[in-house]
């Protein structure tokens, strides 16, 4: 199969459900808030200026197959998934009845987060990387977060960071392979996560 990298910027925003749905895939926080939330999301890093983003599309379908985003502020991308206020407390209304536990989850992490992110001004934080299930194991994962440093080291920045939960084998070996290195191990909650950086 022969695929094409793209910055997230030229993706037509039609398609941006698609990458939602790509990242349901992932099995962390985000997808467990539900699609609403993760398409929100996306329609926010879509918009950051901020954001280093990059998608990778099949050359002869044309189909999304995988997306990488990286972010010098990634607390802004979710603190912005509470811009309209009733939109949000509708969903959080019904995540609390139908999936309390992840409602749980979203306070700790919530509280937690900011002290594990970088304060550093030159450093992004990996915030996502996914491939549609159909389509891994063929490095499309490592090619997308090596893009991401690549784009981000262009932009200046020196250095990246990232959270890894340690079950996530495809991904630890995807991170360390393009040069990542553990530097911690937490729990937050539920996840059990792995720290890691990497100079640019
Ligand atoms: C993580 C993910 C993006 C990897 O994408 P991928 O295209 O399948 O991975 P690659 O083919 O690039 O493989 C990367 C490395 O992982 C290894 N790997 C791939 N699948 C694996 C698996 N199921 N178990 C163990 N190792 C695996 C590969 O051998 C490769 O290692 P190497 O470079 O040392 O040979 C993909 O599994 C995914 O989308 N997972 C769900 C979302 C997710 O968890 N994202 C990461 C959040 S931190």
């Amino acid at each position: 199969m022969i695929y094409s990298l793209h910055n997230l910027a030229e993706l037509k925003p039609f398609l941006l459900p698609r990458l939602a749905e790509i990242h349901m895939g992932d099995r962390g926080l985000l997808a467990k808030l539900g699609f609403p939330f993760v398409l929100r999301y996306f329609e926010v890093a879509y918009k950051d200026p901020r954001v280093i983003g990059v998608y990778a599309q099949d050359d002869d379908s044309g189909e999304l197959i995988g997306y990488g985003i990286a972010s010098p502020a990634p607390e802004s991308l979710t603190s912005q998934l509470t811009n309209d206020k009733s939109w949000f407390v509708r969903q959080i209304i019904k995540l609390f009845f139908t999936r309390p536990h992840v409602f749980i989850q979203l306070i700790i992490s919530s509280i937690t987060i900011k002290g594990q992110m970088n304060n550093e001004n030159d450093a992004v934080e990996c915030v996502y990387f996914s491939v549609d299930p159909k389509y891994r194991g063929q490095k499309i994962g490592r090619t997308l977060q090596k893009a991401l440093m690549d784009r981000a080291r262009a932009a200046g920045y020196k250095k990246i960071f990232a959270s890894i939960e340690t079950w996530n084998k495809a991904s630890l070996a995807a991170t360390l392979a393009n040069g990542f290195t553990i530097v911690k191990t937490f729990r937050e909650g539920m996840y059990h996560r792995h720290r890691l950086e990497s100079k640019l």
